[in-house]
């Protein structure tokens, strides 16, 4: 028979045991949602970079080759099959499955969102453009139409999705956001130093048929994510004046990089200016004509 103190005693315990539980459901779930939707916003972009580069180099994306992944969200608009060169289309055919290989990871650790709409048409990186130059370019810039073209538009990809990742590492505490973040951020810089190799190799190369060189389309789409993410330089040409190269002793900039020749960040919402293309953040366009997904895209949307 249990007596009153014993009685008590019980409900003292359940108390502190429910009390204990409560506090830990608490903070791990507010820690959660946080260090979830950080990791889950780079999502939006390792899709658009997964059915581009796809796309690119196979002329088929997520739909035949992971179905899973895309949990349902509708197919890109107006992407294509770009006419690549063997040696070009091999080395976009690899980032195609890597970036296949970044939703797995990313969704082994997070729920994840189904694929956002994505507007990957020529019209789409047309646009970005003619922006970036004040005016348009005749006949339009179309991305898929041969290697030089494809290299340009993907100039605009993994960078962003580089300088989010050097962003977020700093705000994560968990153990395992941080190692999956680093992972992340080591091949998609690896991806951003290949495509610049290649087009500084072309520097100087007019682009066909605007005469205007591969090095003044990486200024001007550089200066285009600086002017769009309103948060200063964090963007630079191939070629750029002495003073921004390294150390400020060389113009060649093959790598982006700061003062101390480390990445420059940028948070979710600098990303979201430049790829909706109008530097708001509450306004979708551009390359998410319907915005991104996850809390953080959508807690901007007005
Ligand atoms: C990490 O911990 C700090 C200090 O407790 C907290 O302010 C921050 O919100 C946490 N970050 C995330 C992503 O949960
Ligand atoms: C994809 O999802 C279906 C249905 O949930 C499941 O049966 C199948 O095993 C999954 N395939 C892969 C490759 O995960
Ligand atoms: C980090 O998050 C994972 C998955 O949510 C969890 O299993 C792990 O225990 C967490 N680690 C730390 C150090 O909080
Ligand atoms: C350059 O990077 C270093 C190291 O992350 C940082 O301390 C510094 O503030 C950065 N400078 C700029 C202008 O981003």
């Amino acid at each position: 028979m249990m007596t009153n103190n014993n009685i008590g005693c019980l409900i003292f315990t359940l108390l502190v045991m429910l009390r204990t539980r409560t506090t830990s459901i608490v903070a791990a779930g507010a820690n959660e949602v946080m260090e979830t939707d950080l990791i889950e916003f780079p999502l939006n972009l390792e899709y658009l970079e997964a059915e581009f580069f796809l796309w690119g180099a196979l002329g088929y994306g997520l739909d035949k080759v992971a179905p899973n992944l895309t949990m349902g969200g509708p197919p890109p608009l107006g992407v294509r099959k770009a006419k690549l060169s063997p040696f070009i289309r091999d080395i976009v055919a690899q980032f195609a499955f890597q970036e296949v290989g970044h939703l797995r990871a990313i969704k082994e650790v997070v729920p994840g969102f189904p694929r956002p709409l994505l507007d990957l048409s020529a019209s789409s990186f047309a646009k970005v453009m003619d922006h970036a130059f004040g005016r348009p370019l005749t006949p339009p810039f179309d991305p898929y139409a041969n290697d030089l073209t494809f290299l340009l538009a993907s100039y605009l990809i993994p960078y962003v999705g580089l300088t989010g990742y050097v962003g977020t590492s700093p705000k994560l505490n968990n153990t395992s956001s941080k190692k999956l973040v680093a992972g992340l951020l080591a091949v998609e810089s690896a991806q951003d130093a290949v495509i610049r190799a290649l087009l500084y190799q072309r520097a100087l190369v007019r682009v066909a048929p605007y005469r205007i060189t591969v090095a003044e389309f990486s200024t001007r789409m550089s200066e285009l994510r600086n002017k769009l993410g309103k948060a200063g330089m964090k963007d630079e040409g191939l070629i750029v004046p002495l003073a921004m190269g390294a150390e400020g002793m060389i113009s060649g900039n093959v790598i982006v990089g700061n003062e101390t020749s480390t990445a420059y960040e940028r948070t979710p919402e600098e990303i979201l200016r430049i790829v909706y293309g109008g530097g708001d953040e509450h306004v979708p366009g551009g390359f998410f004509p319907n915005g991104g997904d996850g809390k953080i895209a959508k807690s901007l949307l007005s």
